[in-house]
């Protein structure tokens, strides 16, 4: 199996997730700039997957600046942490990473810079291991609502790739397959930057899980006709009561759900919970450049000058949503309750 990211010899290396499934190389990050644009340009993209980065993009500004005074040493990896919170503003994971950072820096500020990084190189790697951990939790117990035989529709890519690994929504494929169920992932290409058919159907085609590429277009025909059991995708936010941000078209394919009565499921680790937002109306929804709608792997497909409208996530309401599959159980309606009910357990 591939890895999404690998720290070694004070670089981080990140499939360059660009350039798949025609090229498989590796983005050296040498500080914690690279990372920042690495998580920008999307390179690496994913709501764990750039929390994780951003992680291993403070390790990196940690080792730049360890050598200087406290006072110095601390200012710097404040900006460098401002800097990489606001790399892209939808999925939460990002900021809940340097969170965690921010929190190890300020109980251990007493020590020398040297011990700082220590902590602060420990907790990268946590966040990274604790990920898949996560994910192996959520494929389990995603694996209880998906039936003996299934066809199964997903969106965007929410797999090891999107990850550190194994995956959320493909993590609870993966864990189907394997355990044996005979099933059918439909995967939407994911316009208009294909994540889907450039990164969800490589990661399933190397596994050999059956799999079948369709246009987006093509999943209200595929639903009325019967061809789709069970909906499960990612997540990028989940506000208290439930609603949730995924990639654009997401919501689409919840309106689709409900009209002719098939289960839609998320699948997101806690940390994907943004605790201290109400309701979905709150996430602040990135909006990206034209040409990624105007243009196909840089050449131009629509009429030149032409206005462009291009968020990269929408929200679907709570009502939709048949459950959340987290790595402590699946969350069922009434979310706002039973989302209150899993914050004060933890
Ligand atoms: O713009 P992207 O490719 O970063 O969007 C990714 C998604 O929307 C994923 O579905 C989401 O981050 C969940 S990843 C486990």
């Amino acid at each position: 199996m591939f890895r999404t990211m690998e720290f070694k010899d004070n670089r981080l290396y990140l499939i360059d997730q660009r350039k798949l499934p025609v090229e498989h190389t590796m983005f050296e990050c040498k500080d914690y700039r690279d990372v920042e644009f690495a998580i920008k340009d999307m390179v690496v993209r994913g709501a764990p997957a750039i929390g994780a980065a951003a992680a291993y993009g403070i390790v990196l500004a940690a080792k730049e600046f360890v050598g200087m005074d406290k006072f110095d040493f601390l200012d710097n990896l404040k900006e460098a942490m401002d800097l990489l919170y606001r790399a892209r503003p939808t999925a939460v994971n990002l900021m809940w990473a340097i969170d965690r950072m921010k929190e190890i820096i300020i109980d251990n500020k007493d020590l020398v810079n040297k011990e700082i990084y220590m902590e602060i190189r420990k907790l990268a790697d946590r966040i990274y291991d604790e990920d898949i951990e996560t994910n192996k939790k959520i494929g389990e117990y995603g694996n209880q609502i998906i039936p003996k035989s299934a066809r199964i529709l997903t969106h965007c890519n929410a797999g090891a790739l999107a990850t550190a690994g194994y995956g959320t929504a493909l993590g609870v494929i993966r864990k189907a397959h394997y355990s044996g169920k005979e099933i059918l992932v439909y995967v939407d290409e994911t316009r208009p930057r294909l994540q889907g058919a450039k990164l969800t159907a490589w990661e399933l085609m190397e596994e050999r899980i059956p799999c079948k590429l369709i246009a987006d277009n093509v999943a209200a025909t595929l639903i009325r006709d019967k061809m789709v059991d069970v909906i499960v995708v990612g997540a990028d936010r989940i506000a208290l009561n439930g609603d949730t941000a995924n990639k654009i078209g997401t919501f689409m394919l919840s309106v689709i759900a409900k009209t002719y009565d098939i289960a839609f499921y998320i699948a997101a680790p806690i940390s994907t919970i943004d605790f201290y937002m109400k309701s979905g109306d709150e996430i602040e929804i990135e909006q990206r450049d034209s040409t990624e709608v105007t243009h196909i792997d840089g050449i131009r497909v629509a009429a030149e000058g032409i206005e462009v409208y291009n968020p990269a996530f929408d929200v679907t309401p709570w009502e939709n949503i048949t459950g959340i599959i987290t790595e402590k159980g699946i969350i069922s309606p009434p979310y706002r309750e039973n989302i209150e009910k899993l914050k004060s357990l933890l």
